[in-house]
């Protein structure tokens, strides 16, 4: 592991439980001797008006980070290296990378389907949850996968998401006339969600979950630097430091031990997705068995993008590479630019819903690249410590950045053909949650609605009579993705309306 870590520029840090002790004089000057050298000692300003036990902490919260790493990340997301002067290459990504589900014949979308529930039944897939971010835009301070949509039920997006588990396990040991099927559900956290979310999933009893398969990890920290260059000081004896973006999955995969759990349990393929969609098909069946047919390393599904200015990254070839453009990166004539056979159709507009298929033969070689990847700038308001007098401040603009990677800044390391991309309808499998109530977009309220309107649908397609408005919540439990609700044939159910299983 330790080679693992240099490997990653990652530093020593302390065991596990041990309260972190004052250092010896030795290991202070040598730790203060590489911040020197990185002109980043000002961290130790005020080092002797510190308690032995802030002198602890400080020196393992600075032990982690290499400074000298830390000024060449900052270096290179500030000013990215070009190799040469000609402009970026931007394709929508060929026919040959790309399916959808919405012209794909109805037998390969059940062939696909057989083959990922067989993968599932032979315990071959897991699932790993992106939960790490701080859901800043939605206003809430807890854990965005706590969060109640306002659905009849109230479950929360974390309990959605468990019971499409349940029930994608049901449906896999039932096909398999086996009586147990397992989905490892890794869930990555940060430091400021980690607590509450085990919390969470401990007073909610795992969602009727197996706790040994629940693994709930952490992703590392970063410290935010000054728009000097400087490594903030949040206090007097603490560094300011934020999660490492969503990219941050990659080195904590490893660094965790999930890799190694994954191992050991025979995992070959899995479901990467954000907490924050409340339609996501956790462990989707049929985009396990499009991506493992193809034999690919990763695979994303996409939806059709809404409009030019929709918040979402744009999945495309660049230079000749699948890759993906943020929304906070591209420029208004690329975002607005027309597809030259469909005039009325934006020419870019498969957007990425971070939705990925990994197999676990290409995660096992995250050692081998997880350093490479860049590191983008995100420029924030961060409380520092005064440098003269120690007091804490809060800024009223952007004083410094934020370091973040980003989780599909993986693919230009793939070529075409290890790549895929899969179109899906945005109805049946996105909807996110990011922005404050009643806000009319990616709100709780559209959340809330697009469950109940997919829930509908499901009922009235097997000829249920639907009255009144609002909506019908199935329960995943009873329904994955609107299959077994034969026994609603019939029936007339007044909305808004919440199916359970009994
Ligand atoms: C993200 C995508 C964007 C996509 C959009 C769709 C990235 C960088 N951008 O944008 O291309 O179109 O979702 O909804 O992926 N997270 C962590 N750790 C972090 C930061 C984030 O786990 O340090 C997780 C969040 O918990 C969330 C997910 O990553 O589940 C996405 O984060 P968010 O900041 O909401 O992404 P967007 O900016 O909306």
């Amino acid at each position: 592991m330790n080679v693992i870590k240099e490997k990653l520029h990652i530093g020593s840090s302390k065991a596990a439980d041990a309260p972190p002790a004052e250092p010896s004089a030795e290991t202070l000057d040598s730790l203060k001797s590489k911040y020197a050298e990185a002109g980043q000692d000002h961290v130790f300003s005020f080092w002797d008006t510190l308690s032995s036990a802030q002198k602890g902490e400080l020196f393992e919260q600075l032990s982690r980070f290499n400074p000298a790493h830390i000024n060449d990340i900052t270096t290179r997301a500030l000013n990215p290296p070009k190799t040469d002067d000609t402009p970026d290459t931007l394709e929508p990504l060929p026919e040959s990378a790309t399916a959808s589900i919405l012209d794909s014949k109805q037998e390969d979308i059940d062939a696909w389907y057989a083959s990922g529930l067989d993968a599932i039944a032979a315990n071959k897939v897991a699932v790993v949850l992106m939960a790490g971010g701080q859901g800043t835009r939605l206003g809430s301070s807890a854990p965005k996968g706590c969060y109640d949509i306002g659905l009849p039920s109230h479950k929360s997006l974390f309990q959605i998401q468990a019971e499409r588990i349940r029930k994608v396990q049901e449906l896999a040991a039932k096909r398999a006339g086996g009586d147990k099927a397992v989905v490892p559900w890794y869930v990555m956290t940060s430091g400021p969600t980690r607590g509450p979310t085990e919390d969470f999933f401990a007073e909610n009893n795992y969602f009727g979950l197996e706790k040994s398969n629940v693994v709930i990890f952490e992703q590392g920290v970063l410290p935010c630097i000054s728009n000097e260059g400087k490594i903030i000081l949040e206090s007097k004896g603490k560094v300011a430091v934020a999660p490492d973006g969503n990219g941050g999955i990659y080195q904590a995969l490893i660094v965790s031990g999930v890799i190694d759990d994954m191992r050991k349990r025979g995992i070959e393929h899995i479901h990467a997705y954000c907490v924050d969609n409340c339609l996501v098909k956790v462990a989707d069946p049929v985009f396990i068995g499009f991506s493992a047919s193809l034999d690919v390393d990763i695979a994303t599904k996409v939806v059709r993008k809404r409009n030019a200015t929709e918040s979402v990254g744009l999945i495309l070839s660049k230079n000749g590479k699948p890759d993906v453009v943020e929304y906070s990166e591209i420029d208004k004539e690329t975002a607005e630019a027309k597809d030259p056979k469909q005039p009325d159709v934006l020419k870019f507009r498969a957007a990425n819903i971070v939705n990925h298929y990994y197999s676990f033969r290409f995660l096992e070689s995250i050692p081998e690249w997880a350093h490479k990847l860049p590191h983008h700038v995100a420029r924030k308001k961060i409380p520092f410590a005064d440098l003269s007098s120690g007091e804490t401040v809060k800024p009223e603009k952007p004083n410094g950045i934020k370091l973040e990677q980003f989780v599909f800044d993986v693919f230009p390391m793939l070529s075409l053909d290890k790549f895929a991309c899969f179109e899906v309808r945005r109805e049946d499998e996105f909807s996110p949650l990011k922005n404050a109530p009643n806000t009319g977009e990616d709100d709780p309220q559209t959340s809330k609605r697009d469950i109940m309107t997919q829930g509908q649908r499901w009922a009235q397609e097997t000829g249920a009579i639907v009255v009144a408005d609002g909506g019908i919540e199935v329960s995943p439990l009873i329904s994955y993705g609107g299959e077994g609700l034969e026994k609603l044939k019939g029936t007339t159910i007044t909305a808004p309306a919440v199916l359970e299983r009994e």
